[in-house]
């Protein structure tokens, strides 16, 4: 796989940002460019360098191209993830990244990661998210790195995404007992960069948005927002980790830093999207 073609084992202070493609990441390089560092991007997708940006071409999940992506890069940020197997990937990375010699990887992961049981199939099936968000928390505590891991509660893209495909369907079936509490990306990747550039700090407070919300409020507002009518009707999802959800497991509402609410949120991205207010499909 091909590797970046440059030198770079000048620029001590390089900061690597996994996953900088993405919707979080994307916000962290572009804030950590306002703040004038010297930024990577490892991405599976490798790009010419534009933008004072330099991209690294590696597979995080195969372990392809990391050694070179980490080399000079003082200060991980990974953001990179999925919804399965961020275990491996975390592990693949700090493999790489302990003999590179980084002082400092700051890692994003949920919360709930510590709450949400996964045992069975079932729970696995539909929740095995958290739990390789824990083996990734316990991956980085263990790296022989320096490190921060911060929580963070579900972007409010993430649950645009989810809304616009459930309003797609004529009936919705709404996970009984769920709550969210969406965080700005922006938000979130504010902090990151705070971090990123401060001391490692371990497990720092969580970051949440400011308010909690039943999920049949979440897709009512992304309905109304876009004039549409459908009829709700709550579904009990079985097993541990549902009812760790229903408990509130994925909540910080002690931790209500965030500032945009998601109706904030719908009246910008829905009327950005489309001038006559179409928005994302759905
Ligand atoms: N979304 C949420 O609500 C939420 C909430 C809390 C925490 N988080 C965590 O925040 C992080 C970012 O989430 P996001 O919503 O911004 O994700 P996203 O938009 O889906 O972006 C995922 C990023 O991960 C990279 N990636 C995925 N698999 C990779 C692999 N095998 N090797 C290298 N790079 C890989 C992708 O890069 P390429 O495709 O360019 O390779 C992409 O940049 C994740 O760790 C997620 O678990 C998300």
């Amino acid at each position: 796989m091909e590797t970046i073609g440059k030198q770079h084992t000048d620029h001590a202070n390089r900061i690597l940002v996994t996953g900088g493609t993405g919707t979080l990441g994307r916000l962290v390089v572009a804030r950590l460019r306002d703040a004038g560092r010297e930024v990577r991007v490892l991405s599976r997708h490798g790009r010419e360098p534009a933008d004072g940006l330099e991209y690294a071409t590696a597979d995080l999940g195969t372990g392809e191209g990391i050694e070179a992506a980490v080399e000079g890069a003082e200060t991980i940020v990974h953001c990179a993830g999925s919804t399965k197997g961020d275990e491996e990937k975390a592990a693949n990375l700090v493999r790489a990244a302990l003999p590179a010699g980084a002082r400092h990887l700051v890692h994003i992961s949920v919360v709930g990661a510590d709450r949400v049981p996964v045992e069975s199939a079932l729970d696995r099936a539909m929740f095995g998210y958290f739990a390789s968000k824990l083996g990734a928390e316990r991956v980085v505590t263990d790296s022989g790195l320096r490190w921060t891991t911060l929580r963070a509660t579900q972007f409010h893209d993430l649950m645009l995404t989810t809304a616009s495909g459930m309003a797609r369907l004529p009936l919705i079936p709404v996970p009984s007992g769920f709550r969210f509490q969406p965080v700005d990306a922006d938000e979130v990747a504010a902090r990151l960069v705070e971090l990123a550039l401060g001391a490692p700090a371990g497990l720092v407070p969580d970051i949440a948005g400011p308010r909690v919300y039943d999920m049949a409020d979440l897709v009512h507002a992304y309905l109304h927002a876009r004039g549409k009518h459908r009829l709700m009707v709550p579904l009990r999802l079985p097993g541990k980790a549902a009812r760790a959800l229903r408990a509130g497991a994925n909540l910080a509402p002690d931790r209500a830093v965030g500032r945009l609410s998601w109706e904030d949120f719908l009246a910008e991205r829905l009327s950005a999207s489309s001038p006559n207010g179409s928005g994302p499909s759905g």
